[in-house]
């Protein structure tokens, strides 16, 4: 695949040499776009003879071939690395000043950001603002490392490791790149994982969700091109291109969730309907009340909002976001798993009701799932499965999109 390697000019404009040597290896054709700035750190000929192409930071070279429009349109990738504040706030604002500037305007396909800087300019109000609107765009600005930094100081603003950034940029960079991209310009939150209530400082209520089917949803989505928000209680890292916010209990994932200006809402989490009414603030110990040392506590348990229900009221009729539920079921002596999702949509009339199978050691924390996809025009439930979560999570991604053109 075609990828345009942008250097922006900060001291770690040296690894970007072994990225290119990683992308090279990997079969890519890699044109390497410098800012007059990053070749200060290193030179043209060091890029030329690495990529085996001509290198240049201006517009003014081979100005026949137009390469400040045609780079930008071929690429199937740009990758910006380092990408300094100075880069990211031309990028956030449209600055055409230089070749890659120019590149960046002109892109049609996924465009990965990796900063590198001083741990003030990555805080500092305007780089965050930067950041922001560049990934509200769709643009994949990848969080940067922590550790040492230029001088002695250490904090995040190390770039990522050249293996960290080939490793983020490679769902781009296979299969075919026209059909990676049919969800672009959406944002989407995805919610994952179980919630936890919690009891005291150390114990909580919670249950058996992953997050996996979750975590798959937002990496395909974010695949397929859509600026994807995370809201997860668990703790694995954010796929690529996902911005992830941390939450444990429903009532904080409830407040995430309401906060995002969304245009479509996937309700993964397995939320807590219950929660102990209040949480001791210190552990309860075994021997909670000294006058019956036998006796154990009795946990008073209080309702959680229903998030989905809430959503369902705030939109109205026919209106943005797309809500897509979930529902774990079993079946019962009253009905099949199937009757129990058709009765739940009609209940919750979400625009697509994701109903699977579970029970002990089946769906939760398996990496295979049997789901069946309803959709609130009560046309006939798709089956999907048994199949692995991703390949679900592109069957609820297209049902999505073929809903998204009648809603
Ligand atoms: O009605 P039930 O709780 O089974 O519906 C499950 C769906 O509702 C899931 O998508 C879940 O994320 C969501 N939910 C919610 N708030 C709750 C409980 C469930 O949004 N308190």
């Amino acid at each position: 695949m075609r990828i345009v390697l942008g250097v922006s000019g900060g001291i770690a404009a040296y690894k970007a040499c072994s990225l290119l040597r990683s992308f090279s290896e990997d079969g890519h054709d890699v044109t390497v776009v410098p800012t007059a700035a990053a070749l200060r750190f290193v030179g043209a000929p060091t890029w030329a003879a690495l990529s085996g192409k001509p290198v240049s930071d201006d517009v003014w070279s081979q100005v026949h071939e137009v390469p400040h429009v045609r780079l930008g349109q071929q690429a199937d990738l740009v990758v910006v690395a380092p990408a300094t504040a100075d880069l990211l706030a031309k990028a956030a604002h449209g600055i055409a000043d230089d070749l890659l500037t120019n590149t960046l305007l002109t892109a049609h396909c996924p465009v990965v950001l990796a900063p590198a800087m001083h741990t003030e300019m990555w805080q500092h109000p305007a780089t965050v603002a930067n950041v922001a609107t560049l990934r509200e765009r769709g643009v994949h600005v990848m969080d940067p490392a922590s550790g040492r930094l230029t001088g002695a100081d250490s904090g995040p603003g190390r770039l990522p490791e050249p293996a960290d950034i080939a490793a983020y940029c490679a769902p781009f960079l296979t299969g075919d790149p026209s059909d990676l991209r049919d969800l672009a310009g959406l944002h989407v939150l995805v919610t994952a994982g179980g919630t936890r209530e919690p009891l005291d400082p150390v114990r909580y209520l919670g249950n058996r969700s992953s997050g996996k089917q979750g975590y798959a949803l937002a990496a395909v989505a974010a695949r397929r091109g859509a600026q994807v928000t995370l809201v997860s209680t668990v703790s694995t890292p954010a796929p690529p291109g996902c911005a992830l916010v941390r939450v444990e209990t429903a009532l904080q994932l409830r407040d995430a969730v309401l906060a995002a200006d969304a245009d479509v809402v996937v309700m993964a989490a397995a939320v807590a309907d219950f929660r102990p009414d209040h949480a001791a603030t210190a552990k309860i110990k075994k021997t909670f009340d000294p006058a019956t040392p036998d006796a154990a506590p009795i946990v008073q348990l209080v309702r959680n909002p229903d998030i989905l229900a809430e959503l369902l009221t705030r939109r109205g009729e026919g209106t943005a976001p797309v809500l897509v539920g979930f529902a774990a079921e079993t079946g019962d002596e009253h009905g099949s798993v199937l009757d129990h999702a058709r009765a739940k949509l009609a209940r919750k009339p979400v625009d697509l009701l994701v109903a699977n199978e579970v029970g002990d050691g089946v769906t939760f924390g398996q990496d295979d799932t049997t789901v069946h996809l309803l959709s609130g025009d009560g046309a006939t439930p798709r089956d999907i499965g048994p199949a692995d979560k991703t390949a679900v999570a592109h069957a609820v991604w297209d049902a999505v999109r073929d809903i998204r053109g009648t809603v």
